[in-house]
């Protein structure tokens, strides 16, 4: 790999994030439970915006206009993918609002000066996704955010339009607050795929890592119907994976390797020596979220929200027994941070 940047501890770049936004004129607010209140749409907390929605909707006035925080999500939805380089079903995601405040252009500038100027990246690695719009929604190309993409020195090889179900986000459950997208992609290199050209496919999967939505463009509420109305007003979310940051960001090839991660992979391979790799990405990160999920006091069941850490628990233990491992749990609690 050609990453040059020095290494880089979960910790700092949570308070990285978290003080340039505050020098921004952003309230840092506390994280929520990972368990919704007040939200039926919800099983878990699966984004930095969710315990917000009020926000957006103006249900609720926020303490200040701009805020941040680092919030614990669960996304059952990329289930099936963990075990690769990146997918996690629980993550930490370092998120910034805007909330009838500033746009895209502020959003976007932040954005750019937070990741070259303060966490070194190379411009000519990162790779930003614009919404294409959708003509049966009647919804516009998002080239506003092209244009001030451009402006930052993006070319036509580094700007790519992705459609509907890439760079239109949300809402977080059925209903409520959601917009177009720009998204923020690492190169991580040669060695994993062909590099993007413009009008080309655009592999997200591997080569190009996904790590900041730095601004969703919340305009629209979705109703129970599926429709779309407008929100009372516009505002900017966005969520930044700490796991995937930090991997990037010290050169690793996996989330597995972050200080976050290798402790767990570490021992779950001291403990069951002949795991394989993707199993043992399996079990660190399951037992990772289940763990929390016992520790904000859900208890596993057959439906509904305890069917998620059922469901997590279930799959560890086929691990576990497919080794015939005596598997000492009281060891990885202490380990997760
Ligand atoms: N809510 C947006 C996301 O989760 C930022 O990607």
């Amino acid at each position: 790999m050609i990453n040059t940047m020095k290494p880089i501890s979960s910790k700092e770049i949570r308070e990285t994030f978290q003080k340039f936004f505050e020098k921004n004129d952003h309230l840092r607010i506390k994280s929520a439970s990972i368990v919704p209140k007040n939200d039926p749409t919800l099983l878990f907390i699966n984004s930095g915006m969710a315990p917000l929605k009020q926000y957006f909707t103006g249900e609720a006035i926020p303490p200040q206009k701009n805020l941040c925080n680092s919030q614990p999500c669960i996304r059952t939805i990329d289930i099936d993918d963990v075990g690769d380089r990146h997918h996690l079903t629980f993550f930490e995601m370092l998120g910034s609002w805007s909330i009838n405040g500033y746009f895209k252009e502020t959003a976007i500038k932040l954005a750019y000066d937070l990741l070259v100027n303060h966490f070194k990246f190379d411009p000519k690695r990162l790779v930003a996704s614009v919404y294409k719009g959708n003509p049966d929604l009647k919804l516009e190309p998002d080239h506003e955010s092209a244009k001030i993409w451009q402006s930052l020195g993006f070319d036509d090889d580094h700007i790519v339009y992705q459609d509907h179900a890439d760079n239109f986000w949300g809402p977080a459950g059925e209903t409520g607050p959601c917009g177009p997208c720009t998204e923020v992609f690492f190169d991580t290199g040669d060695e994993f795929g062909p590099k993007y050209k413009s009008g080309e496919h655009f592999d997200d999967t591997c080569r190009y890592i996904e790590i900041w939505n730095a601004g969703v463009f919340m305009e629209f509420n979705k109703e129970k119907d599926g429709s779309f109305s407008n929100l009372k007003f516009k505002s900017v979310d966005t969520g930044s994976g700490l796991e995937r940051m930090c991997m990037v960001l010290n050169n690793h090839q996996t989330v597995y390797e972050t200080d976050l991660l290798k402790p767990l992979i570490d021992e779950n391979q001291k403990q069951i020596p002949n795991i394989s790799t993707e199993q043992n990405r399996i079990l660190a990160d399951h037992c990772r979220a289940f763990t929390l999920m016992l520790a904000e006091g859900v208890r596993p069941s057959n439906e509904g929200r305890g069917y998620i850490p059922r469901r997590l628990i279930r799959k560890c233990l086929v691990i576990i027994h497919q080794h015939r491992a005596e598997f000492n749990f009281d060891t990885i609690f202490t380990l997760i941070q």
